[in-house]
């Protein structure tokens, strides 16, 4: 999983709600943005949507089943910059909302993914 690190109790706050919940909203909203979907062409979107979910279980401290690649690795290639990054964080902050997340929980999620951003953005 690269840099980031387990926000532990979070997911025995709010279950898989906080892990494919999120996802399910995360990629809903990513799909209807014409910025962002060029990145996403030909990407098996359920894969996906699993994987997210199940790194955001590992991340707010629920079982390890991450299975998917290293989140640094899996975006090498891609040439993201930052408006393409902030966009999929904005959405990001939207699907916590969405999935009835508690900001400051939320926001304990996001400070941890804000460690990957210098590695994901390579545009
Ligand atoms: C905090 C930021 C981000 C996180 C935590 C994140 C997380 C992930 C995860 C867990 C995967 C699954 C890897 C796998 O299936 O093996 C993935 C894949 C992917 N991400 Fe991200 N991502 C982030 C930002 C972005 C951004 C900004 C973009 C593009 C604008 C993006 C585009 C993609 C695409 C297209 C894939 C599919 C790769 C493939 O299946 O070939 N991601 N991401």
């Amino acid at each position: 999983m690269g840099d980031v690190k387990p926000v532990a109790t979070l997911y025995a706050k709010y279950g898989n709600v906080i892990a494919s919940g999120v996802a399910e909203f995360l990629y809903d909203r990513i799909q209807k943005d014409s910025y962002l979907t060029p990145f996403f062409v030909g990407v098996n979107m359920d894969a996906l949507t699993e994987h997210m979910g199940d790194m955001l279980c590992v991340l707010t401290g629920g079982p390890d089943i991450y299975k998917g690649k290293d989140v640094i690795a899996a975006h090498k290639d891609m040439k993201i910059d930052e408006t393409a990054f902030n966009a999929v964080v904005g959405h990001l902050i939207k699907a916590f909302e969405d999935a009835g997340v508690e900001e400051a929980d939320s926001a304990l999620v996001l400070a941890e993914l804000a460690g990957a951003k210098d590695a994901i953005i390579t545009a």
